[in-house]
């Protein structure tokens, strides 16, 4: 049958509303589909039934929508087209492409920019409102100036940083099949990045304890690991630490047969379970307002994401409240 080589699903139905004919696709589609059964037994939805009859009434094809919610949201577009065959009479047939990956894509698309444009307004408004009180109020008043502009300088600077965040994002999105092979040493990497987070350490009361080998070479792309560990790292401090203690950090790594294994792990008050599988959405934040204060954009995770699997590796994430939270990444050393 000519149907088969569809692999859209692919419905023909007869003038009496009957089916006539359904190809594979359409039987997986829809499985208690019967050839003989009236059609209203098989495609339920009302639209499509409608469109049936419009089609057989007109002659004239039409395009239709539709969205299946159970047992999952499903959305296709549908042909329904007139067919005139001697051995039928008057027939439809009916053909469903299914358009759900489409449809997710540009709903987070929109979700996307929403987040973007909402991310850079609230900077955005207190600069505004920031600069009208220097222009007017506050003109002659030394010390509000000094003050409001020490804000402003900061809400700047995150504007700046989301805007970094985003731009690394989709470079990295953009080269995702070309995996990075040059040899880099994480041992440098992770000395690097410590090195440049003592003083924030020092605000956190915390000791960043590393346990590393003297080198330790994976193929990859120094810059990417680099924002990995920083990320990381960062986020430890800033969310992994209590103010009222001394705090530890212990970065450590290792080579486990075909794999570099390594983790950064935190003694906070740890991710409650709900949040764990979301963590690296963009712009995902457990307390939004807890990151926002803290200067974060809520990409940091995204990005640690996109990185390892530009790497080839995957990363875990292990965390139970109150005992702190455990990032585990481990990469492919074979090129
Ligand atoms: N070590 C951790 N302990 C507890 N919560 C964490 C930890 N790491 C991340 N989180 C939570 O996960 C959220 C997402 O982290 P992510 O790094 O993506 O964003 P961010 O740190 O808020 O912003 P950015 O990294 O862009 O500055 C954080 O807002 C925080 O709530
Ligand atoms: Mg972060």
């Amino acid at each position: 049958m000519v149907f088969e080589t569809f692999v859209d699903p692919l419905f023909v139905v007869s003038g009496e509303r009957t089916l006539l004919s359904a190809n594979s696709a359409a039987r997986a589609l829809i499985p208690f589909t019967r050839i003989g059964d009236p059609i209203t037994l098989t495609l339920r939805s009302p639209d499509i039934l409608a469109s049936i009859d419009h089609v057989l009434s007109t002659g004239e094809a039409q395009k239709i929508e539709w969205h299946d919610t159970v047992p999952v949201d499903r959305y296709f577009d549908i042909r329904v087209t007139p067919l005139t065959l001697d051995r039928l009479g008057h027939s439809v047939v009916i053909v469903l492409r299914e358009i759900t990956d489409i449809r997710n894509a540009e709903r987070m698309r929109a979700d996307f920019i929403a987040n973007v444009s909402h991310e850079l307004r609230t900077p955005l408004a207190s600069l505004a409102g920031f600069i009208e009180t220097l222009q007017g109020a506050a003109q002659d008043d030394v010390i509000a100036r000094k003050r409001f502009l020490g804000i402003m300088h900061e809400q700047a600077q995150r504007m700046s940083r989301l805007i970094d965040d985003l731009l690394s994002l989709s470079r990295i999105e953009q080269r995702e099949h070309l995996r990075p092979r040059d040899p880099v040493d994480l041992t440098q990497v992770v000395r690097n990045v410590t090195d440049g987070m003592n003083l924030i350490a020092q605000r956190h009361q915390s000791l960043i304890g590393v346990d590393m080998p003297d080198s330790l070479i994976v193929p990859g792309d120094r810059d990417e690991l680099l924002r990995l560990f920083e990320n990381l790292i960062g986020n430890a401090l800033k969310y992994g630490t209590r103010p009222d203690q001394q705090n530890r950090i212990d970065v450590s790594a290792y080579y486990d047969s075909a794999y570099a294994i390594m983790s950064v792990r935190d003694y906070g008050p740890g991710i409650a379970p709900e949040h764990l599988p979301r963590l690296t959405e963009r712009f995902y934040r457990v307390d939004a307002a807890t990151s926002r204060a803290r200067g974060g954009t809520g990409l940091g995770l995204a990005l640690v994401k996109h990185i390892t699997t530009h790497h080839r590796g995957r990363l875990e994430i292990s965390s139970e409240l109150g005992n702190g939270s455990c990032f585990t990444i481990k990469l492919p050393l074979t090129v």
